[in-house]
């Protein structure tokens, strides 16, 4: 009996068996762990992005509870601020402190009637300068970045889309204000919302009382985030200790992590920091958004989320994004298709999307997302802690996440960091 060998690249053999021989991505940092298939696996989005391996720098990492998603986050910060990298991470859970610790770092505590304010519309100057040439053009962008997070905001507020008249009611009282006062606050646009000024609505065939009317409950639910349980967070000029531009940031956000405006003050924080880094550093830097879904739920916000994730793009952010199932992304929104065009949008901008253990019940989903094969999306429910299906640009990789016993100090917030 003949026997046949058959040859063949590895490029070959991977596009046929997937796993089977994984090509490596050709960087020599970041450390991650083993690939599975031999090997040590190594990822860094701006090494990627420079060989042209990936167009985007962002991710998306996603995983069921507990199965060591922010512990390759904490370790991979970690790992990046060794390289000069800036490490700025959105934490609702308020686990990032002992990261913070061991890299020089204090968390900042934002929460109601803390010692600082966050002023959402301060937040896009810096970015509206490195985004226009022209003072005017600068100007423009700034109006339009603002009016749509105002939009974003007073949707998640009021829990669904909002009406013509609510959006157009937003866009002339941030006209307004913005010509009243050099710093514009919320309860400038609130106190424009409730007590409009002829010139600023006679343009569009609208009656006084019907514009008051009409953008009465935008503007009740606006002031619930000044007044109401939030009072002393967002009503104020942006603390100067929070513009400072700070190698390692962790904002703690745990107060109000069982809140329902934790999605709304994640975008605010998202926006502010986003412009921060990105008009004034050169360097390079990631951006952790934890436990993204409370981003996510609401549509405008979402979308707000999805389009700062755009304006990073190439400016050297790099946005990772952790979730627990891929069908957090398409959370129910008041239009489906909408919400859709969304997922789709986060996940086209983020080339590298770690996919650790998935319920049997998201597997089709995953396999459709992710463009895995359905065998490889098969292996989901089966991976154990600290195991995650990367896959990167076209590539994919089973990756086990190794971890230094100094880093264990890091994840471990039980364990004492220092003595
Ligand atoms: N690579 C790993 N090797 C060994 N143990 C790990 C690894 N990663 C995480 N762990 C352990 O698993 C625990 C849970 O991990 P982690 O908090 O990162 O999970 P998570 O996926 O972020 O969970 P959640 O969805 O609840 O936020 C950690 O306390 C840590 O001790
Ligand atoms: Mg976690």
């Amino acid at each position: 009996m003949s026997k046949y060998i058959h040859e063949a690249t590895t490029i070959q053999i991977g596009s046929i068996f997937p796993f089977v021989a994984s090509k490596p991505l050709g960087i020599d940092k970041i450390l991650i762990g083993r690939d599975l298939l031999g090997g040590l696996f190594l990822h860094d989005p701006f090494e990627l992005y420079k060989a042209g391996v990936i167009t985007s720098p962002n991710m998306v990492i996603v995983g069921q509870i507990g199965r060591g998603k922010s512990s390759l986050v904490k370790t991979y910060l970690y790992r990046q601020a060794a390289f000069g990298r800036q490490v700025v991470v959105l934490d609702p859970k308020g686990e990032y402190g002992p990261l913070a610790t061991c890299l020089g770092a204090e968390p900042i505590y934002l929460y109601p009637g803390g010692p600082y304010r966050l002023n959402p519309l301060d937040m896009m100057s810096a970015e509206s300068r490195s985004a226009s040439e022209d003072r005017a053009g600068g100007e423009r962008h700034l109006f339009k970045r603002r009016l749509e997070l105002l939009t974003a905001i007073s949707a998640a507020c009021v829990q669904r889309n909002l009406k013509p008249i609510e959006y157009t009611a937003l866009e002339y009282a941030l006209t307004a204000a913005s010509g009243r006062h050099t710093t514009v606050l919320l309860g400038h646009i609130i106190e424009e919302l409730l007590y409009p000024f002829a010139d600023s609505y006679n343009q569009i065939g609208v009656g006084h009382e019907e514009l008051t009317l009409g953008a009465r409950d935008v503007a009740l639910e606006l002031r619930r985030l000044v007044y109401g349980e939030l009072a002393g967070m967002f009503d104020g000029a942006t603390s100067p200790e929070l513009k400072l531009n700070r190698k390692v940031f962790v904002l703690d956000l745990s107060a109000l992590y069982s809140s329902p405006a934790l999605g709304i003050m994640m975008a605010c924080a998202t926006s502010f920091i986003q412009s921060i880094y990105t008009g004034i550093t050169k360097g390079k830097t990631l951006l952790v958004v934890d436990e993204a879904w409370a981003v996510l739920q609401n549509a405008g916000v979402a979308r707000f989320l999805q389009a700062s994730w755009k304006l990073a793009r190439s400016r050297g952010i790099a946005n990772i994004a952790v979730l627990h199932r891929i069908s957090d992304l398409e959370t129910s929104g008041e239009d489906s298709s909408v919400q859709n065009k969304i997922s789709t949008g986060l996940l086209s901008d983020s080339e590298t999307v770690i996919c650790y253990a998935q319920p049997h019940q998201e597997l089709s989903l995953a396999a459709k997302s992710l463009g895995i094969t359905n065998e490889e999306a098969a292996l989901l429910p089966t991976l154990r802690k600290g195991v995650g299906l990367w896959k990167v640009g076209s590539r994919t990789y089973l990756v086990e996440h190794k971890l230094t016993s100094a880093e264990k100090a890091i994840i471990d917030t039980d364990q004492s960091l220092i003595g």
